[in-house]
Formats: structure tokens, C-alpha cells, sequence
């Protein structure tokens, strides 16, 4: 039996689908079984060069949604609206729904598996989190028995893209955020890749696959990479680290507490040698231990090999024409709030190198209970800079003493703050 599929986008990741549905039909028939029929893609701008024959475009979504001959629909436009709309619309008519969009996952998920659920059809997002990488299923059905304590990973490849080109070829934050574009990589408005919403996004989508609770993505902490300087990219090379965008996501008692943030990675740790856009994501658990999932993160390729899993599954669900159970539930609950969890700092400090100077900073970090790890001077007279690293100490502490080691006459500035993550070199 053939099945429908409309494919809403026709861009990146959907015109990379599109052809590979057409090329590799007879493949895809011969290794699962399932004769998938592409009936239309849905753009905007109908006289763009596409990757598939014009024939298949289609410029209402709302239509290709309802026609009786799509089965099956795969959203891949991007954005809220009018993503959620014809979601909706598929799952009410009982058509299975394919998604990589983790912004609207993020922000309207309880609403879409709950719709999905009283229609009982899927609604899968492999491509959401992790681009090519397998790592949603796994980690909602196979570790469905772990109790995952800890999630900690590379999750945008955008801003990996950038930060590499950036720290290995020299490349300017501008120039290495075009070509990032160019690549395919970057969302259609690249604000949500640099300012950390992309990657706050898929941090609370693991976070609730992890931990059985949705986390509302207001209440993920958030800090992206515009701020990063080169300065400080060379200075953590020094010492022995290289500078991620990280999302971790931690258990506790208080319930989880999720965050982006740029970070101090040590050198020889599996995250800091992640290249390009490839993304990596551990997993923590009691009885696994550490799991590392890595690969291409983003990129029309993966992706779509990523949602063409999904699309020959949910092809195999539908055949079986019965009812599916949801995948995921997701419980409420508190979230613990970013202040409170333990954290490590790296701080650049601006100051006079005056006899006493370190003896004043010392006292406010220790007025405010957090203890330092190791410092190092550069550079002499007006122009020295200080390093510090502390121990972990609660995060609303160590931004207490940033903002009392402003007030200090002997600092000129605080010109950096960025979290150490892993164990010290
Ligand atoms: P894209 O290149 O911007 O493609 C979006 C497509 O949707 C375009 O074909 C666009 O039409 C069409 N579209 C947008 N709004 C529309 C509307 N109102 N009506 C009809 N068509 C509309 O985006 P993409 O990179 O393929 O990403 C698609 C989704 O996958 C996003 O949710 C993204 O976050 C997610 N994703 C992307 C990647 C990646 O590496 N790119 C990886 C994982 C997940 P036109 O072509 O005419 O503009
Ligand atoms: N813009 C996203 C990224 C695409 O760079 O990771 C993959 O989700």
C-alpha cells in the first residue's frame, strides 16, 4: 500500500527530503517495506530553484494538509505560525505528523502530544534535537528504564560551526556566522542560534524526555555567544580548556534545573573535541553509566535522513492501522531555578597591579563564600589582567561577587565570566 506523505517546507531540510524521497524510492521500498509517495511540498516563494521538480509545489499547506491522497504529514517550515495550525489540523484528521521544529515543540509541545495522543497517531521529532544524530529515540524508548540524572551537551551546530572557525582558522565571528548560513546550518533567523534559544530549545526538550517532566522553556537559563571574545578563547587555551556552547540539564530533589551558556571545556574532554557543526550529547545515569551521542548536528543531509526514519516508522504505525500509545509522558512539576545550582566560574578581571590588589579580591569571593581554584597574572603596571578559576559554589554567589568586584577601586573591570564544566586539567 502506498503512503502519502505532504511535506510542508521545501527548504534545507525539506528539499533534501523531497529528493531523496523521489531518488530513493525503490531503496527505501526494497530495505523497509514501505512504498512512500511524495503528493506535494508547500514553500512560499513558488519560483525559487528547488532540489526537486517544480511539479510537486504546492502553495497552500492548509490544502495539502486536508487532500485525501496525503497520509502522512512532515513539517518542516520552520517557526510557530502556521506550523501549529496545520499540526493540529493533521493529528485532528488522524494523519500521522513528522517535525524538526524544536521551536515549536518547545513552546507548544503539551499541547501537540496531548492532541496526538487523544487521536491516537504519532507525532515524531528525531531531526529536532541533534540533526543526524539518533538520539531521541534512545533516549525515549530504549533508556524509557534509566533514571537519567544528567544531560550535558553540544546541541547547536551553528554556534559550534562558529566557535571553531572562530578559535582554530581565525576566521572573524561575522565572517564564520555567513558561511554557517551557507551551509545550511543556521535557522532562518540566526538569532536563535547565536543568542542560545536554539540550543534552550532542545535543552528542554531532552530535559523533559530525560526526567518524565516538561520544562517550560522560560525557565531555561540562557546565555548565547555574541558576547565571547577572542581574548578569552586564547586565554582558556592557555590554560588548558576550549571555550562550547553547552546545554546541561541536571536532576535533583528540587527538580531539574536547565541551562545554555557558553563554557570552559577541559582540552582532552570528548565535548571539547567536537569540530564544525557536529553536535555531542552525554547522557548520566546510575546503571549506564555515560553515554555519548555525537555527529552531524545540523545540515539539510542528516537532517533529512534523520526525518526520513521517523517517516518510514510512523508509514509502519499507520499500516498497522491501529491506535498508538503515546511515546513520552511528561509530568509537571517544580524547576529548580539556575541560581541555585553549584557552578564553576573563569573570570577576566582588568585591575592595577598594586601590592594588596589580590589580597581585596580574595576577600569579596570569600565574602560571599566562594572559595578560588588558581589565578595567573598577565601583563604588568595598569594594563594587567587576572584569571581567576573558582571552586564550585552556587551560582547566585558567584554573581554576588562579580557584581562586588565591580565596585572595587583596584578593578578596572570585570571583563569576562564564563562557567568551567568537567573535571580541571
Ligand atoms: P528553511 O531552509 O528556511 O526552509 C523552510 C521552508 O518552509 C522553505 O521552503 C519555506 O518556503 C517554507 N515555508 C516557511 N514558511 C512557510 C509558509 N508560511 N507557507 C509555506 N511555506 C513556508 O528551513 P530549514 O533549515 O529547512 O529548517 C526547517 C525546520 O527544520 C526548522 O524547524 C528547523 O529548526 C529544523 N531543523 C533544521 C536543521 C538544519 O540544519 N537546517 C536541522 C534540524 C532541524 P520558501 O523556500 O519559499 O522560503
Ligand atoms: N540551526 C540549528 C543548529 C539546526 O545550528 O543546530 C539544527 O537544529
Amino acid at each position: 500500500m502506498e503512503i502519502g506523505v505532504g511535506l510542508l517546507g521545501g527548504g534545507t531540510v525539506g528539499g533534501e527530503l523531497a529528493k531523496r524521497l523521489l531518488e530513493d524510492h525503490a531503496a527505501i521500498l526494497a530495505k523497509s517495506g514501505i512504498d512512500l509517495r511524495l503528493r506535494g511540498v508547500a514553500v512560499r516563494e513558488l519560483d525559487k530553484p528547488r532540489l526537486f521538480p517544480s511539479r510537486y509545489i504546492v502553495d497552500r499547506p492548509e490544502v495539502l494538509v486536508l487532500m485525501p491522497q496525503v497520509d502522512l504529514v512532515v513539517e518542516l517550515m520552520g517557526g510557530v505560525d502556521p506550523a501549529r495550525e496545520l499540526v493540529l489540523s493533521a493529528l485532528d484528521l488522524g494523519k500521522p505528523v513528522i517535525t524538526a521544529n524544536k521551536e515549536l515543540l518547545s513552546l507548544h509541545g503539551p499541547e501537540l502530544f496531548a492532541r496526538a495522543a487523544d487521536k491516537g497517531v504519532s507525532l515524531l521529532f528525531e531531526a529536532a534535537v541533534g540533526g543526524g544524530i539518533p538520539l531521541i529515540r534512545p533516549l525515549s524508548e530504549s533508556l524509557a528504564g534509566e533514571k537519567i540524572e544528567r544531560v550535558t551537551g553540544i546541541v547547536n551546530g551553528t554556534t559550534n560551526y562558529i566557535l571553531t572557525a572562530m578559535d582554530s582558522d581565525g576566521m572573524a565571528y561575522h565572517e564564520a556566522l555567513a558561511s554557517a548560513q551557507r551551509l545550511g546550518y543556521a535557522e532562518a533567523d540566526p538569532t536563535a542560534d547565536v543568542s542560545g534559544g536554539d540550543a534552550a530549545a532542545k535543552a528542554a526538550i531532552l530535559a523533559g524526555l530525560a526526567f518524565g517532566q516538561w520544562v517550560n522553556i522560560t525557565r531555561v537559563y540562557r546565555e548565547g555567544i555574541t558576547e565571547l571574545s577572542t581574548v578569552d578563547m586564547k586565554f582558556a587555551h592557555q590554560l588548558g580548556y576550549g571555550v562550547k556552547l553547552l546545554a546541561v540539564a541536571d536532576a535533583s530533589s528540587q527538580g531539574p534545573a536547565v541551562r545554555v551558556h557558553p563554557a570552559l571545556v577541559p582540552t582532552g574532554h570528548p565535548l571539547a573535541l567536537i569540530r564544525g557543526a557536529n553536535n555531542g550529547v552525554f547522557l548520566e545515569g546510575p546503571s549506564i553509566g555515560e553515554l555519548l551521542f555525537l555527529g552531524p548536528g545540523a545540515g539539510g543531509r542528516p537532517t533529512a535522513t534523520a526525518v526520513l526514519g521517523d517517516v518510514i516508522l510512523a508509514s509502519r504505525e499507520f499500516l498497522a492501522g491501529t491506535k498508538v500509545a503515546p511515546r513520552v509522558r511528561f509530568g509537571n512539576g517544580a524547576v529548580r531555578d539556575f541560581s541555585e545550582v553549584e557552578t564553576q566560574w573563569y573570570l577576566r578581571l582588568e585591575v592595577r597591579d598594586a601590592p594588596g590588589v589580590l589580597a581585596q579580591i580574595a576577600s569579596v569571593f570569600g565574602a560571599h563564600q566562594v572559595s578560588i581554584k588558581s589565578v595567573w597574572q598577565e601583563g604588568r603596571g595598569d594594563g594587567a589582567t587576572l584569571l581567576l578559576i573558582t571552586h564550585h559554589a552556587r551560582e547566585d554567589r558567584h554573581r554576588a561577587a562579580g557584581r562586588d568586584l565591580e565596585k572595587l577601586e583596584v578593578v578596572r573591570q570585570v571583563a569576562a565570566t564564563i562557567r568551567v564544566i568537567g573535571a580541571s586539567p
